[in-house]
């Protein structure tokens, strides 16, 4: 599996200081619905390193990565897009933040600077999908917040895509089995068991009311990784500040398709600001340093 660097450590290292002080007034300290410190200091040092000026993040759930963003770059411009903006508890004020209810693929890009852009995924949707998107309107830069190994998460990941996989609903829904309430009534005529089912009474129902999901599986396919390589010039992970020992998942360890980028301390004891990782993980117990493979890509 490819495992790219971005960062080398030391170059990392020198974003994490002013990251820390930031990162110390974030207004949702237990980010329960979204990502911890491994992934706000990546967002951190990639909108740095890339000089970026304009983002789209797509996923604002209770708002975090809204102003992280605004806090990364000042008078940074922002779309901030959400299928639903409720949960927001950050609200920004700033004028050069704009929400957008909806999908991204709503909005014309059409005189976007693409070169100081970058779109922030962190809608757990389909990579493929968003990266046909983003070569057509000719934007060159992307983060996929989540790179999901096969056999978990809700999204169709670049890992999915590189190995192979697809989406199965089992990731999403783990241990779902497909049951027709129905069955039982099979003595009757075909039309009838027809009218009963579920193709018939709840499909135009769910293509009409959730077409934001109807993308989100994929069967297995060899296809899909050769359009990756055609769209994309250069895929990289960000490494952790520090993994715990088991994943979310209950697995233990970080190896085969769980392998991760080395973090950047082996133990939180080992940094000279283990002060502030230990008051952040009491903040935030057990999920702080989440750590969900987040990517970065460059598209041709
Ligand atoms: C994991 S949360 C985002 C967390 C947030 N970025 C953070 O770190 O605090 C995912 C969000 O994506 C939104 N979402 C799902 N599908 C979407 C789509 N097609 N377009 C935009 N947002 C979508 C959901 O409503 C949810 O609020």
């Amino acid at each position: 599996m490819e495992l790219n660097k971005f960062f080398s450590n030391k170059e990392l290292l020198k974003y994490l200081p002013e990251f820390i002080e930031v990162y110390n007034l974030r207004p949702i300290k237990n980010n329960k619905m979204g990502m911890g410190i491994n992934h706000s200091f990546a967002v951190y040092a990639l909108l740095k390193k890339l000089n970026i000026s304009h983002v789209i993040e797509s996923g604002i759930a209770q708002g975090h990565s809204t102003w992280l963003i605004e806090n990364s770059i000042p008078d940074i411009d922002l779309i901030s897009v959400d299928l639903d903006l409720s949960n927001r508890l950050y609200i920004s004020k700033n004028s050069n933040t704009n929400y957008v209810e909806g999908d991204i693929e709503d909005i014309s890009f059409e005189d976007l600077d693409t070169n100081k852009t970058i779109v922030f995924f962190d809608d757990h949707t389909n990579v493929m999908h968003r990266l046909k998107f983003l070569n057509a309107w000719g934007i060159r830069y992307a983060i996929f917040e989540d790179n999901y190994p096969p056999g978990h998460g809700d999204s169709y990941s670049i890992r999915k895509i590189l190995s192979d996989y697809g989406q199965p609903i089992t990731d999403m829904v783990p241990g779902y089995k497909y049951k027709n309430k129905f069955e039982k009534f099979k003595f009757l005529p075909k039309n009838l068991q027809n009218r009963l089912t579920t193709a018939n009474t709840t499909w135009p129902y769910f293509l009409t009311h959730y077409h934001h999901v109807q993308n989100k599986l994929r069967k297995p396919n060899l296809v899909d990784k050769v359009l990756f390589r055609k769209i994309v010039k250069n895929y990289y992970e960000i490494q952790p500040i520090y993994l715990y020992k088991n994943q979310k998942w209950g697995v233990s360890g970080w190896d085969g398709k769980y392998r991760a980028l080395e973090p950047l301390f082996a133990e939180i004891k080992d940094s000279k600001f283990s002060t502030e990782f230990e008051k952040f993980e009491k903040e935030s117990p057990d999920r702080m340093f989440n750590y969900n493979y987040i990517s970065f890509v460059e598209l041709n």
